[in-house]
């Protein structure tokens, strides 16, 4: 399934009289999409978890949205087929835009294996919203990790299409952030993610909040 018109008909947007720009104003920081990607197991929740209790704690508006977490509600009509996946980043995309325009950092944290489908989610909005951080972990560490005891399960191939053992990942070739959360420690990481918000503009310098 691929991005296109909607089905419906006699549908007319209404412009919102609160802009996002009025928001970025009130709040004191930009709004921005943080794309969080990665094999399962490569710290993607945890990293994104983590920078979101810092801006958090710095009183900034900002929500993480997990793969785990969306699967149980929104996208629990998806599996794991390339189609599926490409349906779940799909609505992601479009759910960050609607947090985009509401003022907040949106932090995603989705494997979205597919570079297609990320650049997808990436071309619904201006450029510099969308931030691309890529968790690079490598498969041999994610697998001796394996927290959710799901790669065993692939490996005995009781999981078909399970990302980086028997359906493909494509990391980002250009993206914002590499973060190295295979070995890298949790606060660097977090520390590495926030320097980068602090220099697009995006967030106040501590200096400066
Ligand atoms: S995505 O590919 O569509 O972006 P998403 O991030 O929503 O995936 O969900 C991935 C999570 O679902 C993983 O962290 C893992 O816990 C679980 N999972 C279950 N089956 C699979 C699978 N076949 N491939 C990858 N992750 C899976």
């Amino acid at each position: 399934m691929t991005a296109s018109a909607p089905k419906a008909t006699n549908i007319v947007w209404h412009h919102s009289t609160v802009t996002r720009a009025a928001r970025a104003h009130q709040r004191g920081h930009r709004s921005a999409i943080l794309w969080f990607t990665g094999l399962s197991g490569a710290g993607k929740s945890t990293l994104a978890n983590a920078v979101n209790s810092a801006l958090f704690e710095q009183g900034l508006s900002c929500y993480v949205l997990d793969g785990d977490n969306v699967r149980h509600g929104l996208c629990n009509d998806l599996g794991f087929s390339d189609a599926d996946r490409e349906e779940n980043i799909r609505r992601i995309g479009e759910v960050a835009k609607l947090f985009l325009d509401a003022g907040v950092v949106v932090l995603t944290a989705f494997v979205s294996p597919f570079r297609a489908d990320r650049d997808r989610a990436r071309a619904l909005v201006e450029p510099g919203d969308f931030i691309e951080i890529h968790c690079a972990a490598d498969l041999e560490v994610c697998e001796s990790r394996d927290t959710k005891g799901l790669y065993a399960k692939a490996r005995a191939g009781e999981i078909k299409e399970f990302t980086g053992i028997s359906s493909p990942y494509e990391a980002p070739e250009t993206p914002e952030l590499r973060v190295d959360t295979g070995h890298g420690d949790l606060e660097a990481c977090v520390a590495q993610v926030l320097a980068y918000l602090e220099q697009a503009g995006i967030i106040p310098a501590p200096t400066d909040a």
